[in-house]
């Protein structure tokens, strides 16, 4: 259960450095408001096992003939051979506000009619899913001129109908005409409004109502993508309105409770030589990692912590750093699948806010930015997300747990080979998942080489990719085609 809990956790690493990946900054600042909250408050998502609480219909609005409206013709700058159909556009999900959540849709270019349907959710909280799909597992990729695409040949939609979704309302391009909405963009209403985005959505595109239908996502979608889940199956149990079909769930670096990934991140420092012994054990003996206020003795050690490791940027000792964001004049080249820029953020800003493309995908004029700014805080964010996991486990989710694997730390993951983990193991013990084991930890293989390693608990299977950043499929797009593939099949990668 240690390494389990540990390995959830593994995107705070990321979390305070200025290069560090956006979506981890936006959750830094979200535990930081957490714990300057006095007196402490705690956010909870209550799970409940009763079959008929309340439901009220949602709204459904009139969809016929929009799908074929958001059919995008051409996106600027794709490239020639484009062989599957895109579509983009707003779903409103709440008419009285104005408010619409905005999408984009891939079909797969082979036999799209027998493939899933497969949700696609970035994290922060705030942060836009067109991350994920113009940097990591979408079909094209943006060059660094930040105006022609080039195609990702280990594109999720290879093997899957993949649908993008900026949420809540406020991010992206997706917003609310009554800017009240936006004081509450919390855990609980990015997963009604999703739940009323999917019910319209499956009504525009009927031919996918019946379809098997999987949840994906990274980072602080650890809270939305196991939250919508929980929404659906709750509203398929109590409404004939929609019955979703809801299969499963692959969470990536995944935020999905507060205490043990807290402790979790001093650990990792700790064993990474970052901070001193001392320091950690002080971190250890004086804070509790669910109420620590921001004085005291607790919050010294901590920023203690933070004055020993200094300035440095632990993702980019991996993967180089963008010195310099200007677009390159690069007309006529072509970007590589093998090469991920480290630019991505001002690449994706300027292709997003070229009004060709936005008028491409059907969006009104909009400036548009990687994670918003307008949430004066998020209002609910619940502090650990292993009761949903467990329930929806216990109704038959196929629930998979991916994360970036580093080189040597491994032995960290797999526990107590290392000697100075099993001195915390027991502080860590969360009892709410008790899931035995099915297959014990091992290597799994890509082209002959290890692509990662896995661990199949009942209901749950940890599985890594190795040499992978935190957003995995922009630096290990191979192997994350390779586990996502295996994750659609229900079958685990190859073990030779
Ligand atoms: C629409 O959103 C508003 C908040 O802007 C809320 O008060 C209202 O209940 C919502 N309507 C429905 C039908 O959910
Ligand atoms: C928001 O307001 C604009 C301008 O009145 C309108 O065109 C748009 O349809 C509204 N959006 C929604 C979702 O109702
Ligand atoms: C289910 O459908 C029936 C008839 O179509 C309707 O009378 C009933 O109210 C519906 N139930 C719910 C919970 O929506
Ligand atoms: C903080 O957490 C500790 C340990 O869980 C508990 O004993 C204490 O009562 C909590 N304090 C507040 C103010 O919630
Ligand atoms: C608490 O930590 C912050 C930095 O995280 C620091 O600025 C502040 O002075 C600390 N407070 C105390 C009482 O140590
Ligand atoms: C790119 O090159 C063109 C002409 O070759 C020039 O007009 C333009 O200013 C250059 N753009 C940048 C960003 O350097």
């Amino acid at each position: 259960m240690t390494k389990m809990i540990a390995a959830f956790c593994f995107l705070v690493l990321f979390g305070l450095s200025i290069n560090a990946d956006i979506q981890a900054d936006k959750l830094f600042d979200l535990l930081k408001a957490k714990q300057s909250r006095n007196p402490p408050v705690r956010d909870t998502w209550l799970v409940s096992e009763d079959a008929n609480d309340e439901y009220s219909p949602v709204y459904v609005g009139p969809q016929e003939g929009l799908a074929q409206l958001d059919k995008i013709s051409t996106l600027p700058g794709q490239p020639e051979g484009v062989d599957f159909d895109q579509y983009s556009g707003y779903v409103t999900v709440n008419q009285s506000a104005g408010r619409a959540l905005f999408y984009y849709f891939v079909e797969s270019p082979t036999d799209p009619s027998t493939k899933p349907l497969v949700l696609w959710l970035n994290g922060g909280p705030a942060c836009s899913s067109m991350i994920g799909a113009m940097t990591e597992l979408g079909p094209f990729r943006i060059n660094s001129d930040g105006k022609t695409l080039f195609r990702n040949n280990y594109a999720w939609n290879n093997v899957a109908n993949i649908l993008f979704l900026e949420s809540p309302a406020g991010v992206g391009f997706s917003y609310s005409n009554t800017s009240s909405d936006y004081d509450y963009a919390g855990d609980k209403n990015t997963a009604a409004d999703a739940y009323i985005f999917i019910v319209n959505w499956l009504q525009r595109f009927p031919q996918y109502k019946t379809r098997d239908f999987y949840i994906t996502g990274e980072s602080y979608a650890g809270h939305y993508v196991p939250q919508l889940a929980y929404t659906i199956l709750r509203n398929n149990k109590n409404t004939n309105q929609t019955a979703i079909n809801m299969k499963g769930i692959a969470i990536g670096n995944a935020w999905i409770d507060d205490e043990t990934c807290r402790k979790g991140m001093f650990d990792h420092w700790w064993t990474h030589a970052i901070i001193s012994d001392a320091t950690h054990d002080a971190v250890f003996k004086y804070c509790n990692f669910v109420n620590d206020s921001l004085t005291g003795i607790c919050n010294q050690s901590k920023t203690k912590a933070y004055e020993e490791m200094g300035n440095i940027d632990i993702y980019n000792l991996y993967a180089p750093i963008c010195l310099n964001p200007d677009l390159k004049n690069a007309s006529g080249s072509t970007g590589s699948i093998d090469v991920f820029d480290p630019c991505w953020q001002s690449i994706l800003i300027s292709y997003l806010n070229d009004p060709a493309v936005q008028k491409a995908f059907h969006v009104k004029p909009t400036s548009w930015d990687v994670c918003s700014y307008v949430f004066k805080r998020w209002h609910d964010g619940a502090d650990t997300i292993l009761p949903i996991i467990k329930y929806l486990i216990a109704n038959g989710q196929r629930v998979w747990v991916y994360r970036q694997a580093l080189n040597a730390k491994i032995t960290f993951q797999n526990g107590d080979t290392d000697g100075r983990v099993p001195v915390t193991s027991s502080r860590y013990s969360i009892n709410a998942l008790n899931l035995p084991i099915e297959t014990s930890w091992r290597p799994w293989y890509l082209n002959k080489e290890v692509g990662g390693y896995l661990e199949a608990y009942k209901g749950l299977l940890l599985i890594t990719v190795r040499g992978a950043g935190h957003t995995v499929p922009s630096y290990q797009p191979q192997r994350a085609l390779t586990l996502f593939s295996s994750f659609l099949g229900g079958i685990l990668p190859p073990s030779s």
